[in-house]
């Protein structure tokens, strides 16, 4: 699939977006938000992707921010127009059935930080750096920086990170949890690939149920989401996969999953 602003690959049944605008350190524009929302798509209908990457073109930058010469003199309705095309188009990220992970390198800020919220997990170099600057330019977060990362690193990090602006590099994101693995810049790649690919031969029903409980449940009172839960586990229970998985386990040998 081609695209203008976006590297569109699939490898071993991953697939790997990778933001390709590097002289503006990736910087998302509404025309590269827009063929996120296509690629996103792309990989939902696709059933031979069973996982996704998101990546950065170049040595600098996952992605640094929404295109700030895009967005200097935007009146209100069209800035409102702006961030909500990110957050339908990361919103659909999220609640892809499919695991997806950032791979970050370099500078994930602003709108980068945000875009890699709204996938399941996030591994990153030892020299990526992490913020929220938006307030350095009398803006505050667009695309669910407010809200994600709360959820993520709690209400008081959140706050100092999107209040005062400053960056953290990649070993404080990791303490705060705001990535889940840290690589030396070399490594990041394969090992995000090599982690992607364990997913391809998982349980694909039992996975999107992990990821719908946990998305759909967190908002809701324990009552009601520990009943998700039972509803989702429950569901499991209606595939060859779960049959297979648990015959397996039994007779000690390997699963061999069909996806159903
Ligand atoms: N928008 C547009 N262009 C950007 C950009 C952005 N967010 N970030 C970097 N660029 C461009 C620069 O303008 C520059 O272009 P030119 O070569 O044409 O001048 C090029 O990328 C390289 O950047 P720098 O020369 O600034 O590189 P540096 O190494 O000196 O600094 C940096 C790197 C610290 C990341 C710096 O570029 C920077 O601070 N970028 C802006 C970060 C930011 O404020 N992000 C938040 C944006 S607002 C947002 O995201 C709102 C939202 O929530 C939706």
């Amino acid at each position: 699939m081609e695209f203008a602003n976006l590297i569109f690959t699939v490898e071993d049944g991953v697939a790997i977006i990778t933001f390709n605008r590097p002289k503006a350190l990736n910087a998302m524009n509404a025309a590269t938000m827009n063929e996120l929302y296509e690629a996103v798509t792309i990989c939902e209908k696709d059933d031979a992707i069973k996982a996704i990457i998101l990546a950065g073109a170049g040595d600098k930058a996952f992605v640094a921010g929404a295109d700030i010469s895009e967005m200097v003199n935007l009146r209100p309705q069209e800035a409102m127009l702006f961030m909500e095309l990110g957050h339908k188009t990361l919103r659909m990220l999220e609640n892809l059935p499919k695991p997806s992970i950032a791979a970050i390198n370099g500078f994930a800020l602003g709108g980068g930080v945000e875009i890699s919220m709204a996938c399941d997990m996030r591994f990153c170099s030892e020299t990526s750096r992490f913020g929220q600057p938006e307030i350095l330019i009398g803006l505050i977060p667009g695309w669910g920086g407010t809200q994600r990362l709360a959820r993520l690193v709690g209400f008081g990090r959140a706050k100092e990170l999107v209040m005062a602006g400053g960056q953290i590099d990649a070993k404080r994101a990791y303490e705060i949890g705001l990535v889940n693995k840290v690589f030396p810049v070399d490594q990041l790649m394969e090992e995000t690939k090599k982690f992607a690919r364990k997913f391809t031969t998982l349980p694909g029903f039992a996975l999107k149920m992990a990821k719908h409980a946990i998305n759909f449940g967190y908002d809701l009172s324990l009552d009601n989401a520990n009943r998700l839960e039972v509803e989702c586990c429950s569901q499991c229970f209606s595939t060859d996969d779960q049959k297979e998985g648990m015959q397996a386990f039994l007779e000690k040998r390997k699963p061999a999953y069909k996806g159903c």
